[in-house]
């Protein structure tokens, strides 16, 4: 049994992360908080569902008393706001899984340049490893820090993976569309959103996922993000042009044996949100437009779930040894 803190147990995220662990048979929540300006609430009033399965007050966040209680970390703060409180954690010599975006982008310039703040760790970011576990498992065996994925990248890298590896498309000219759950924007922005209503956002190259996604596939996107409404869940269209004809049998192939084993990646024929709601699993579907020699990929995954905290998860399971799909199916 280990002790787990989640740190910025107000977010929505941090809400998932309670939800999982809390019936994770290896793991004992210790330790939750988050700005609480004084007021240390029980969680149970904050989530009043709660009541009569976590019995923890939800504090104010102090990176020493945390510590000291608790094997693993989960922080699900905004990024900036993140990386001075994991570097302390690291610093007391402990393991963390960092849900914001401060650890993901290797290049501390490039950092800046997409998030408009100085890295000022970036030492750490030689050590985190991006938490992907379908392309960094071993990597993460071994590491005290897990630059947890964000929810559209994990739909795109693991939709586009296998078939930029295997060198059979263009990799000029790749667009992507996603679709995201109003959950994916955070409290504040679901405070704002005006039911029913379907908009794209970011449009022409500036969303902060971009640099993440282009990191990982190693090639140029044009990717627009949307939001449509309904409360959680993310679908990403992704075109890419064949270098020859191929048929779809051989490209499932291909997927099938790239992710063979694989306890949360499924080939499917229909990839749909209804169908990985509230779980960690990834849904690829893929399709060729023969006209055109496009194959059109579409990937589905829960944002909260495979999207942040169940990949959260399913990155502490391995960093502690445990079986991989454990708390998660
Ligand atoms: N939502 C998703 O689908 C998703 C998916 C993947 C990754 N992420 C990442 O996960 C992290 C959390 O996202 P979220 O959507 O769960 O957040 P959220 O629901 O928007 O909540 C943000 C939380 O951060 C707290 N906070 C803000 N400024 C703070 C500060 N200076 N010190 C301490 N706490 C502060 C807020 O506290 P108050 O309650 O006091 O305002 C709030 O509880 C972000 O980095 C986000 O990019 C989110």
């Amino acid at each position: 049994m280990i002790n787990a803190a989640i740190v910025g147990a107000k977010s929505y995220t941090g809400e998932e992360l309670i939800k999982i662990l809390f019936k994770h048979p290896k793991v004992k929540i210790i330790s939750l908080s988050g700005r609480m300006q004084g007021n240390s609430k029980h969680i149970c009033e904050i989530y009043p569902y709660l009541k009569g399965q976590v019995d923890i007050l939800c504090e104010d966040i102090n990176e020493e008393k945390i510590a000291k209680e608790s094997d693993i970390i989960f922080t699900a703060l905004p990024h900036k706001v993140s990386m001075e409180i994991v570097a302390k954690f690291l610093k007391l010599g402990k393991k963390v899984v960092d849900l914001s975006a401060d650890f993901r982008i290797k290049d501390p310039e490039i950092y800046e340049k997409w998030y408009e703040t100085k890295h000022i760790f970036p030492e750490l970011l030689k050590k985190a490893v991006y938490g992907l576990p379908e392309l960094y498992r071993e990597k993460i065996k071994k590491t005290n820090l897990v630059a947890n994925p964000g929810c559209y990248p994990t739909t795109i890298i693991l939709g586009c993976y296998p078939i930029l590896k295997e060198n059979i498309v263009n990799k000029k000219n790749i667009i992507i569309d996603s679709k995201s759950g109003i959950s994916g924007g955070g409290r504040e922005f679901v405070k704002t959103y005006q039911s029913p209503n379907t908009y794209a956002y970011k449009i022409g190259g500036i969303h902060r996922h971009i640099p993440e996604i282009e990191q990982e596939l190693k090639c140029r996107v044009t990717f627009t993000p949307h939001v449509i409404p309904q409360e959680r869940g993310m679908l990403s269209t992704i075109y890419l042009n064949l270098k020859k004809v191929i048929s779809v049998n051989e490209i499932i192939r291909i997927y099938k044996k790239y992710y063979e084993g694989e306890p949360f990646v499924r080939i499917v024929e229909s990839a749909q949100t209804k169908e990985i709601e509230n779980t960690n699993y990834c849904n690829i579907a893929i399709n060729i437009d023969k006209r055109t020699n496009n194959i059109i990929i579409t990937s589905v995954i829960d944002n909260l779930v495979k999207g942040a905290s169940g990949q959260a998860v399913q990155n502490m399971n391995i960093m502690f040894g445990f079986d991989e799909k454990e708390g998660l199916v």
